[in-house]
């Protein structure tokens, strides 16, 4: 038995008790009557968390089968996307990318620091020909939020169209996916949504069908025009995940009754608690000011803390899961998950154990 008692790591999170009760149902036919109205209804549900008239489909998958999604689904072999990175999970995507062959013009800013819109319309000038732009919302690896509104509007100028890995951001950050004109996104159960891990649930913007029905990849499993025909009696093209989805259904009923908004709010308050809390104890935040995620704060630890025996520390001596660094930041950053169903004890928490370790020698 996990020794875990506060799951603080960046995903999976804690699943809140009607959570749990949802995933005890029963199995039911999935291509029942009953079910398919669950379904129906869970999908325009879904439409409004993503501020959409669009369309939300729920696929058996992870939040990496998102990257594979929208290129399949979008593009052709060499089209030019520009592809914006500025952390572990954008480097990702570019290499699947590079496996498709698409004609990517990748550009970086140093980890830590945000992808802002100013930036992105100069890309978009000199790149031409740019078929879409790749970009990662929330970059759990760095714990940075990157200017997705003003990007977009940057994206919509070109006329490219703009996919958007919202893996660790939807239900946890603001998102308006028709204000801001997005044609895709994907996030995973395992993040706010609150649900465990084993759906990714795609947002399809109207701009995106042309595009989808041009597409020149071979696809199968992934094909949204299969999960759109699907939707509209309530079905999947496979058989369903059917405890996932009780469990989203009772998620999102929990995250209706607070509010979105509610949620956006609770999220971005608690991180700014703790930030400030654990500045207080001397370490420093990751991310550029003003871009620090309201779902994962990425810290620095003080001077002569091992981040990553401090993470060990964490789960040994006090039960606490938080996460090392990734990649080219492993051992140099540890980071502290706080999306889905968190409340300010659960943070308090780290924050003690994180000040009665640094007292110690580490
Ligand atoms: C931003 C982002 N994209 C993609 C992924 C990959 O998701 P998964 O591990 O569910 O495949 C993650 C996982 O943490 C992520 O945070």
């Amino acid at each position: 038995m996990t020794t875990v008692r506060n799951l603080r790591i960046a995903g999976p999170t804690p699943l809140p008790p009607e959570v749990l009760r949802a995933l005890q149902r029963p199995m039911v036919p999935h291509r029942g009557a009953w079910f398919r109205g669950l379904v129906k209804a869970l999908l325009g549900r879904l439409r409004l968390l993503h501020r959409t008239d669009g369309e939300v489909f729920v696929l058996p998958g992870s939040g990496s089968a998102g990257w594979e999604i929208a290129i399949v689904n979008l593009l052709r072999p060499g089209d030019r996307v520009l592809m914006l990175v500025n952390g572990d999970f954008g480097e990702r995507w570019s290499r699947v990318s590079e496996r498709f062959g698409l004609d990517l013009a990748v550009r970086e800013v140093p980890y830590g620091s945000a992808i802002t819109a100013d930036r992105v319309a100069r890309w978009l000038d000199e790149v031409s020909g740019v078929r879409a732009v790749f970009v990662v919302y929330n970059e759990t690896s760095t714990g940075v939020t990157n200017a997705l509104a003003e990007i977009a509007a940057a994206v919509r100028a070109s006329g490219a169209l703009l996919a958007v890995d919202g893996v660790s951001a939807i239900a946890g950050l603001p998102f308006e996916m028709d204000a801001w004109g997005i044609d895709l996104v994907f996030s995973g159960s395992q993040k706010a949504w609150m649900c465990p891990p084993g759906l990714v649930i795609v947002g399809v913007g109207p701009r995106a069908w042309d595009a989808i029905d041009a597409a020149g990849f071979p696809r199968a499993f992934w094909d949204l025009r299969e999960y759109r025909a699907a939707a509209r009696t309530g079905d999947l093209p496979s058989t369903a995940p059917i405890s996932l989805l009780y469990a989203l259904e009772a998620a999102v009923d929990l995250i209706e009754a607070e509010g979105l908004e509610n949620v956006w709010e609770r999220h971005r308050q608690l991180a700014a608690w703790f930030r400030a809390a654990v500045q207080e104890l001397g370490f420093r935040c990751f991310a550029e000011a003003g871009h620090e995620s309201a779902t994962v704060t990425a810290l620095v630890p003080p001077f002569g803390v091992a981040a990553d025996r401090l993470v060990t520390r964490l789960e040994e001596r006090h039960g606490i899961a938080i996460n090392g660094g990734q990649g080219r930041l492993k051992g140099k950053i540890v980071r502290v998950g706080h999306m889905g169903w968190v409340h300010r004890g659960d943070l308090e928490e780290v924050v003690a154990a994180f000040a009665t370790e640094i007292g110690q020698e580490m």
